[in-house]
């Protein structure tokens, strides 16, 4: 399976902090904010990676990830010349997908959860349609939102719905059979002028096969899209990495238990890192385990 970051959009609701520099590479407590929903690609196994971004921006992300080699992964970048929606990352991707079934994740969603890493693979082993992960929120309305019948059948699907039928919102991360690429192209912009991730969605819902997995209330789903939630997703990452010893979104740990890179590469990366608390870390943990 292929997968997608999408970090393009104007970032607007994030002024002035995004007047020079991409929403995507702000820190998210002590990573830049793409670090996230890159690390949740590959917990589901996926080392084919493309990068999608805007024309101003897409160098910073090559400077920060290059082609991925130093974690495992093989990255590309493509660029998003306009905020033209978030299926258009298919249209943009179509041929770097290929014929392969392709995830897709929003550069600005945050996940963290026990077993995450179980569920994906779970999940991207055979996806016949398309998979969504819902999370109840309190402010449904700020979303896409599914509304579920019985035994979790998805029945309705809605962008930012004025009067919300559910509380369940779909996060940033989607995994799609190979139609997704038609099914986008096909898709007409909204009023709004973008082409809309849940028009596509729906069109696998009216089809039968849009499957609707709730992550639940033991995990942590955070988007930093405004000044609040950057400022709680960072406090989030720092209690829990100060109270657990352990980093969220590390991407070399993960690289590293993955098994996309050796305990050797993985403290060599700490080494070049080591004047920071960053690189001690990794050093650390690729010693543990020789
Ligand atoms: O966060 C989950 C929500 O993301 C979903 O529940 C919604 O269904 C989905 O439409 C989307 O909602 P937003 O309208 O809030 O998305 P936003 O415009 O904030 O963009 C989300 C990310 O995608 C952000 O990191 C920027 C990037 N993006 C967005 C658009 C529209 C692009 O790279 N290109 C784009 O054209």
């Amino acid at each position: 399976m292929k997968g997608i970051v999408l970090a393009g959009g104007s970032g607007t609701r994030l002024y002035p902090l995004t007047h020079a520099v991409s929403k995507h590479v702000l820190p998210v407590y002590n990573k830049p904010m793409i670090y996230y929903p890159l690390s949740v690609l590959m917990l589901g196994g996926i080392r084919e990676i493309l990068v999608i971004s805007t024309p101003s921006h897409i160098e910073l992300f090559r400077a920060l990830l290059g082609d991925g080699s130093r974690l495992g992964l093989s990255i590309e970048y493509a660029e998003q010349p306009r905020a033209n929606g978030i299926a258009e990352a298919f249209i943009i991707g179509s041929s770097y997908i290929g014929n392969d079934p392709v995830a897709l994740v929003l550069g600005d969603n945050i996940f963290h959860g026990p077993g995450l890493s179980a569920l994906l693979h779970d999940q991207v082993k055979n996806v016949d349609g398309c998979v969504l992960f819902g999370y109840a929120v309190r402010d449904p309305e700020r979303y896409g939102v599914g509304e579920t019948g019985e035994q979790g059948r998805l029945i309705s699907l809605e962008e930012k719905p004025s009067a919300p039928r559910s509380n369940l919102a779909i996060t940033g991360l989607y995994l799609y059979d190979n139609d997704v690429v038609d099914i986008a192209r096909n898709v007409r912009p909204s009023p709004r002028g973008e082409l809309e991730i849940t028009d596509v969605n729906r069109v696998y819902l009216q089809q039968g096969r849009a499957r609707l997995v709730d992550l639940g209330r033991g995990f942590a789903w955070l988007d930093a899209g405004t000044h609040d939630a950057l400022l709680q997703a960072g406090q989030y990452v720092q209690v829990l990495e100060e109270r657990q010893g352990v980093r969220i979104a590390c991407l070399e740990e993960i690289a590293f238990r993955m098994g996309f890179i050796d305990a050797a590469a993985c403290y060599e990366r700490g080494r070049q890192l080591q004047n920071s608390e960053y690189g001690t870390y990794l050093m650390a943990i690729a010693h543990a385990d020789r």
